[in-house]
C-alpha cells in the first residue's frame, strides 16, 4: 500500500504533467525518514512505469527502460522510502552535437510521486544524478520545456545557466514550442553541490 496522501494537500499538475508552482513556502516537514536514492534495476522498472503513468501523459515504454537501466553511460536512480519507490530519474548521453547542444551527459528526466512532492526527493536524485555525471565529466546539461517553472526552479540551486533556448534540441521537442539548454559545473554550483536535501515523508494527517 503506498503511503497515505497527507490531508489538504491538494497537488496540481496541468496538461504537460509539469507540477503547479507554489509561491510561498510550501515545503513539508517532519524529519523521521530517510529517503534513499540508489541505482535502479531492471526490478525497479515496474515502479518506474507506475510512477509515470500516475504522473505524466506519455510515458517511456517497458523496453525503453529496461535499456536504460542496462546502458552503463545512463544512470537511473531511484528514490525509496521504506522500500518503496517514490521517485525516479535518469541522465541521457548524447555522442554527437546538435547546434547549441554538444555530445555529453544530461540529465534525462525526473519524477515524484504527487504525494511526496516538496520533501526533497527531486533534489536528492538530482544531487545523486549530477554527482554520476561530474565524475566522469566537467559539464552537466540539462534541457527544460521554458513554461515548467517547477523544474526550473528546482535545478536553481546547481546554478544552471542557460546556454541557449529553441524549439529542438537533440530530439526532445517543447509542448509551447521553446526549451532551454542549461549548463552547470561544481564550481558554479558552489556549497550547493553534494549538498544533502531534506529528506522527508509525507505523515497520515500531515
Ligand atoms: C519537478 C519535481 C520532480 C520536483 O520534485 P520534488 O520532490 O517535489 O522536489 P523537491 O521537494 O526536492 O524540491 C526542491 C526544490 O524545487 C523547488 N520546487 C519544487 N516543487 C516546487 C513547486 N511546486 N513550486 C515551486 N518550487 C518548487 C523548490 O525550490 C524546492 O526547494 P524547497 O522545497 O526547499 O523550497 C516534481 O514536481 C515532479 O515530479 N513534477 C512532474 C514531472 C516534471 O516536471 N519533472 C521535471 C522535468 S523532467
Amino acid at each position: 500500500m503506498g503511503p497515505a496522501r497527507p490531508m489538504g494537500l491538494t497537488v496540481r499538475m496541468d496538461v504537460n504533467g509539469f507540477a503547479e508552482f507554489d509561491f510561498g513556502d510550501a515545503r513539508r516537514n517532519d524529519p523521521a525518514a530517510v529517503v534513499d536514492v540508489s541505482p535502479a534495476s531492471l526490478g525497479d522498472v515496474a515502479a518506474i512505469i507506475s510512477i509515470e503513468q500516475q504522473s505524466r501523459p506519455s510515458q517511456p515504454g517497458p523496453a525503453a527502460l529496461d535499456a536504460a537501466v542496462r546502458d552503463p553511460e545512463r544512470y537511473v536512480a531511484v528514490a525509496s522510502v521504506n522500500g518503496e519507490v517514490v521517485g525516479w530519474g535518469k541522465t541521457h548521453f548524447w555522442d554527437y552535437d546538435d547546434g547549441p547542444a554538444p555530445s555529453g551527459h544530461y540529465l534525462g528526466g525526473v519524477t515524484v510521486l504527487s504525494a511526496w512532492r516538496r520533501r526533497g526527493v527531486g533534489a536528492a536524485l538530482t544531487t545523486a544524478r549530477l554527482q554520476w555525471i561530474w565524475a566522469r565529466a566537467a559539464d552537466a546539461w540539462y534541457v527544460v520545456n521554458a513554461r515548467n517553472l517547477v523544474s526550473i526552479e528546482l535545478h536553481r540551486r546547481w546554478n544552471f545557466t542557460e546556454v541557449a533556448r529553441g524549439p529542438t534540441f537533440h530530439t526532445t521537442t517543447f509542448t509551447g514550442g521553446v526549451g532551454l539548454l542549461m549548463r552547470a559545473a561544481p564550481a558554479d554550483s558552489g556549497a550547493a553541490y553534494g549538498q544533502v536535501p531534506r529528506q522527508e515523508p509525507p505523515t497520515a494527517g500531515g
